[in-house]
């Protein structure tokens, strides 16, 4: 397979807390990926923003240390490194103050691609593009990028909407949820939109259920006092989870343009029905393994806040009506294993009247690690003996199938940063996507705090809690195993 390399166009691109985690972590080390793939042309500059005083040089060295520790060896070449040094710049900025403004303005060019990522708190959002406005530093082409949490509940995603559509309007704001950078996610839409195989099975008819499970080990250790605020439910299911559903569920977009394909999300969402509470398991996890549990790493003894949940959503449409999707989610489990499960319905008769070993079709998009995609049939067992069936994956693992090319596949945030520079919407959640999933997720929040649920606890390492099983078991249905 040959690796094609789509250029863009020539750009600054302002990083506001250029030396935070997110960027040292993801932003600054996938740009630099891009640039080894030569996509970064020109003179392309990334200028760094943040309060405290560094020289360009200071900030040079933070982001190579930062390659260095979040670039796998094999992709560090010094060379190129030391190209990539000449791009950066750096502004001391207060997003709360005058400082650095007039200073910013004077860096920025005005003949080239003008983007700007907020990776700062949300609070910040609305003074920094106040600022990029009042200062005419941003024009009507300039792009905003803004991280996530989008809000904590409609009414804080309404008034952070109206805030940025002050000063840009909505083809200039860029919402990120890194789940749709993923390779395998957009592989989804290929798979159903590219293939005429699976779209004609693709309705309830054909369709028992649908899992969607993000698994993770990691504890909340070292982001306790975001994530006490938070919980599964606005961290991973509102956003993250919600844009693996909406791809599974949306009907064919007339077009793969930015808002064919994200008026089709918006019908999943709003034909969502509530999730009933006994739909819904909360749990927390435990101490154990030699760590501390959930209260140590929140350093909240009293917390009901969730490191894992599971529900079931019900879709009410022509499509999807009698199809259930049941989503997971949850840190300190056995195993880090993402990906979406679709088990299929029996066949409407058996042939095979005395066959053995009959099971459902299932077809599994594995988000990570490993990705690729399984299609569970059943085959003839092979030999003598009459016929005793058995089910056989046809497997497509992406690493296998683009060979040497997979190590050049990019990161989430690399690729959308590029499509920011592009100037393509399609991965982005648009304003009122984010607001119609907090309605749905507002009031199962208001639920389980006006009852004051507390979340089960959980043993680390384990599957989560154990209602969670029963979620399923009560429909006649299990999960899948995490591992
Ligand atoms: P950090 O606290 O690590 O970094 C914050 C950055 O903002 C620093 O560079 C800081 O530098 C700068 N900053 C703080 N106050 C100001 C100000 N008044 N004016 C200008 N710059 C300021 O945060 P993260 O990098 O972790 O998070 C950034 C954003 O990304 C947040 O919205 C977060 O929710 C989101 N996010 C983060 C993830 C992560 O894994 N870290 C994952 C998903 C989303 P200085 O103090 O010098 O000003
Ligand atoms: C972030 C959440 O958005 O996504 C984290 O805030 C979570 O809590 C992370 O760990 C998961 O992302 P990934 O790409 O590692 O699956």
């Amino acid at each position: 397979m040959v690796s094609r390399v789509i250029p863009v166009e020539v750009f600054d691109l302002v990083v506001f807390g250029g030396t935070g985690d997110l960027a040292r972590r993801k932003i600054l080390p996938g740009l630099y990926r891009r640039f080894l793939s030569g996509q970064m042309p020109g003179d392309s500059r990334i200028i760094g923003a943040a309060r405290a005083e560094h020289t360009d040089e200071e900030f040079r060295s933070l982001v190579k240390e930062a390659i260095l520790e979040f670039v796998p060896e094999n992709r560090q070449d010094q060379t190129a490194i030391a190209d990539f040094m000449k791009r950066l710049h750096y502004v001391a900025i207060d997003a709360k103050g005058e400082g650095g403004w007039a200073k910013l303005k004077e860096v920025m060019r005005t003949d080239v691609v003008n983007a700007f990522y907020f990776s700062v708190a949300p609070s910040l959002f609305g003074d920094i593009a106040l600022r990029l406005k009042q200062h005419g530093i941003a024009d009507d082409n300039a792009r905003i990028v803004v991280e996530k949490p989008f809000g904590r509940d409609l009414a804080s995603a309404k008034a952070l909407n109206a805030t940025l559509a002050k000063h840009f309007n909505e083809g200039q704001i860029y919402r990120i949820d890194h789940y749709l950078g993923k390779e395998t996610v957009q592989n989804l839409m290929a798979v159903r939109f590219a293939n005429i195989l699976f779209e004609p099975l693709w309705k309830s008819e054909y369709i028992d259920h649908v899992q969607i499970t993000v698994a993770e080990t990691v504890s909340v250790e070292g982001r306790g006092a975001y994530y006490d605020k938070s919980g599964a439910m606005r961290d991973m299911v509102q956003n993250h989870m919600m844009q693996l559903l909406c791809l599974i569920a949306m009907e064919p977009p007339y077009h793969f343009d930015p808002d064919a394909v994200r008026d089709e999300k918006l019908k999943v969402i709003r034909a969502l029905d509530p999730v009933q509470p006994n739909d819904i398991v909360r749990g927390q996890y435990l101490s154990g393994g030699g760590q501390g549990g959930y209260v140590e790493h929140s350093e909240n003894e009293q917390s009901k806040t969730e490191s894992y949940i599971a529900l079931k959503a019900h879709i009410s449409n022509w499509r999807w009506k009698g199809t259930p999707f049941y989503l997971r989610t949850g840190k300190r489990l056995r195993a880090r294993a993402s990906e979406i499960a679709i088990t299929f319905r029996e066949p409407p008769h058996s042939i095979f009247d005395d066959a053995k070993g009959w099971r459902e079709n299932v077809l599994v998009i594995r988000l990570q690690p490993d990705e690729g995609m399984n299609l569970m049939v059943m085959i003839k067992e092979p030999g003598p003996g009459g016929m005793r069936l058995a089910q056989v994956p046809l497997d497509m693992t992406f690493a296998d199938a683009l060979g040497p090319d997979a190590e050049d596949v990019p990161d989430a945030y690399e690729r959308l940063i590029m499509d920011v520079i592009r100037g393509n919407q399609t991965l982005f959640m648009r304003g009122d996507e984010v607001e119609a999933a907090w309605a749905w997720t507002d009031p199962i929040i208001a639920g389980w705090e006006a009852r004051g649920d507390k979340p089960q606890g959980y043993d680390p390492g384990s599957s989560g809690p154990e209602d969670a099983l029963m979620l399923m078991h009560r429909d006649g249905r299990r999960w899948r195993d995490i591992r």
